[in-house]
C-alpha cells in the first residue's frame, strides 16, 4: 500500500492578549524565544528591540566561548528578520563580553549577523553613562551601543517625534538664498547618535540616560533592566500609533511598558517566571498610574562644587596643591 507522506500540520498558538485600550494590546509570554517566536506570522512587527543575554554569567545565562554564544544566537536572528515589517526596524542593545580580561565587542561580532541576512544599519547609538565599576586593568568601561537596523530603505523614522531643544535657536542663514532666516528646526534639532552625559540631559541636546542601578527609579531585582526612558524614545521614532513592538529577552517588561505608554502593542518574551511575574506586576502597576518611572525628560542631578561630595578628602589635600 501506497503510504500517504503527511505533512505535519504546524500549531499556531495564538497568545492571550491584555488591552489597555480596545486598540492596545500586550502581552509577557514566558518561554523561550526561539520556540515562541515560530508562533507569530511574517512581517507582524514594526520594530523589534531588546538586550540578549551577553554571555558575561549573569544569573539568567551560562558562560560559555564567543562563538558558541554567538551560534545560539543565529537561529533566532533568522526568525527576527522575519518577523520584521518591510518598514520596520530593528534594535540590538549589548556591552561587552569580557574573557580573562580580553574585551570583545558583541556589538562587532552581531553587526555582521544581521547584516548578512540583509538588514542595513541606519545608526550604532552609543548609550552613554557616568557610573559603574572602576576597572584597575583598563579604563572604567562608560558605555554599551544600540545597532539600529532597518529592513529596506522605506523605513519608519519619526524624528519630529524625538526632537531636543535647539542650544542656539537664534541661529540665521548668514548667506545663499536664505541669508537672514532661522538656520534650525522650530520643533528643535536632531539628538544625535550620542545619548551623553551632560548636565541637563533632554533640553541641552545631548541624552544622558542612567543605567538601573539601585538609586534609579525603576530598580527591580533583574541584574540589568533597559531604563524605560531609552526604549521609549526607540519606540516614538521608529514606530507608528498601533504598531506592534517586540522583545524577545525581555526581562522585567521594560519595553512593554514603554510601547503601551506611547499606544504601541508590544508583546515581551521571557525565559524565567520570576522575571515574568515582575514584568506583569510591573505593567499592572503602570496601567494603574503607580509604577515609578524616572521622567523622559528628567534632567541628570550633578552636585555643586560646595557639595560635600564635591570637596577633596583633607587626607588628600597633599597630594592637590
Ligand atoms: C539583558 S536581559 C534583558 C533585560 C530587559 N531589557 C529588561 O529591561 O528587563 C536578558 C533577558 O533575557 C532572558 N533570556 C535569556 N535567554 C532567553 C531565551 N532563550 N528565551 C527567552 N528569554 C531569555 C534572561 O532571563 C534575561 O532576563
Amino acid at each position: 500500500m501506497k503510504k500517504h507522506n503527511k505533512k505535519k500540520q504546524k500549531r499556531v498558538k495564538e497568545p492571550l492578549f491584555n488591552y489597555i485600550s480596545p486598540n492596545v494590546y500586550h502581552t509577557i509570554i514566558k518561554g523561550d524565544s526561539l520556540s515562541e517566536l515560530s508562533n507569530f506570522p511574517n512581517g507582524k512587527f514594526d520594530l523589534i528591540i531588546t538586550s540578549p543575554p551577553y554571555n558575561i554569567g549573569k544569573v539568567y545565562e551560562t558562560k560559555t566561548d564567543i562563538d558558541k554564544y554567538l551560534s545560539t544566537h543565529e537561529s533566532i536572528i533568522d526568525e527576527l528578520v522575519r518577523l520584521l515589517s518591510n518598514n520596520g526596524n530593528l534594535c540590538w542593545q549589548v556591552g561587552n563580553f569580557v574573557d580573562k580580561g580580553e574585551v570583545f565587542p558583541l556589538d562587532i561580532y552581531y553587526y555582521w549577523l544581521f547584516k548578512s541576512r540583509g538588514l542595513r544599519l541606519r545608526n550604532r547609538i552609543v548609550w552613554h553613562f557616568g557610573h559603574g565599576l572602576h576597572a584597575s586593568k583598563r579604563f572604567s568601561g562608560r558605555y554599551e551601543t544600540i545597532l539600529w537596523f532597518s529592513k529596506s530603505d522605506d523605513y519608519i523614522f519619526n524624528l519630529d517625534n524625538v526632537r531636543i531643544k535647539s542650544k542656539y535657536p537664534g541661529k540665521r542663514h548668514f548667506k545663499g538664498p536664505k541669508k537672514g532666516m532661522p538656520s534650525g528646526n522650530p520643533l528643535g534639532k536632531n539628538p544625535s547618535d550620542i545619548w551623553e552625559i551632560i548636565e541637563r540631559d533632554w533640553d541641552s541636546g545631548l541624552w544622558d540616560i542612567p543605567n538601573v542601578k539601585s538609586n534609579h527609579p525603576e530598580k527591580t531585582q533583574h541584574p540589568c533592566q533597559f531604563p524605560i526612558e531609552l526604549v521609549e524614545r526607540c519606540v516614538l521614532a521608529l514606530t507608528n500609533e498601533n504598531s506592534w513592538v517586540l522583545d524577545p529577552f525581555a526581562g522585567v517588561g521594560s519595553t512593554v511598558i514603554a510601547s503601551i505608554k506611547n499606544g504601541r502593542n508590544a508583546i515581551g518574551i521571557e525565559k524565567e517566571e520570576s522575571y515574568c511575574k515582575l514584568a506583569k506586576e510591573r505593567i499592572k502597576a503602570y496601567n494603574e498610574g503607580e509604577l515609578k518611572i524616572r521622567p523622559i525628560n528628567k534632567p541628570i542631578h550633578t552636585p555643586s562644587v560646595t557639595d560635600k561630595v564635591s570637596q577633596v578628602p583633607k587626607e588628600w589635600l597633599q597630594h592637590h596643591k
